[in-house]
């Protein structure tokens, strides 16, 4: 079994079940054009958080890590006309391409891009009273994870699904002489949702056309 098949797998997935969707390749072609590293989620990856938006009847949702904006679009295309969501990016290049693919998709009103260190730009909203959000996904640094399911934590009311990014990395979350620490990160995260008596989670392992990963995701009691 190989990416090869996980992407044949995954592009029957898109044909069999979702609509042609010229603005979401539009946006992927404006990515490459503009030198963003191809690490959005897939569009199977992306039409689950979309069904996470509609299941939870999410209004108010709070991204981590924009880079063009592709998950963004599926989630902010989900919200109900008064739903809103804020997405932080550091870096301003891929918040420049960010920005022209949420107008070229139409939801530029219901987006708020906040540009910095994400560390800064929580704190900036909880002083600001932001949230509670409905849903958090967190996809940013991954050295940061336990810093962002902190802030989640701060942003969330009973009932908040925080979802949280590459967890498995190839599976090398549990191989213990990796020193990666993108995967100490992901270990981060499992520590953080498994420590806190208020989050009840999981972690689903998935293969497809961006290889071999996961995400978890967790409840806010
Ligand atoms: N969610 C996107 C992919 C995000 S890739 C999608 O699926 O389409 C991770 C992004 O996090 C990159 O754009 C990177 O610049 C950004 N990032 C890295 N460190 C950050 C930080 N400290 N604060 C905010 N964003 C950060
Ligand atoms: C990387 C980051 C991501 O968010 C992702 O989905 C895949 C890879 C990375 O930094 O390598
Ligand atoms: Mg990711």
């Amino acid at each position: 079994m190989s990416t090869k098949t996980w992407t044949a797998v995954d592009n029957y997935i898109v044909s069999s079940l979702f609509e042609a969707d010229p603005v979401l390749d539009a946006v992927l072609a404006a990515n490459r054009d503009n030198g963003l590293p191809a690490i959005d989620v897939s569009a199977a990856q992306g039409k689950l958080l979309s069904l996470l938006v509609r299941i939870g009847s999410a209004k108010n949702v709070l991204e981590i890590g924009t880079l063009g904006g592709y998950s963004t679009i599926w989630m902010a295309r989900a919200l109900p006309m008064d739903g809103k969501i804020v997405t932080l990016e550091l870096d301003p290049h891929h918040a420049k391409v960010a920005r022209s693919n949420f107008e070229r998709a139409g939801v530029w009103d219901q987006v708020e891009l906040r540009v910095g260190p994400a560390l800064e730009s929580l704190a900036a909203l909880s002083a600001e009273n932001a949230g509670p959000f409905d849903l958090i996904f967190i996809d940013a640094d991954k050295p940061n994870n336990p810093n962002y399911l902190s802030w989640a934590m701060r942003l969330s009311r009973p009932g908040t699904v925080i979802v949280c990014d590459n967890v498995i990395r190839d599976g090398d979350v549990v191989n213990e002489d990796g020193r990666d620490a993108n995967v100490e990160g992901a270990r981060a995260a499992f520590s953080f949702i498994g420590g806190d008596k208020r989050l009840d989670g999981t972690a689903i392992q998935t293969v497809g056309a961006k290889g071999y990963d996961g995400f978890a995701i967790a409840v806010v009691s």
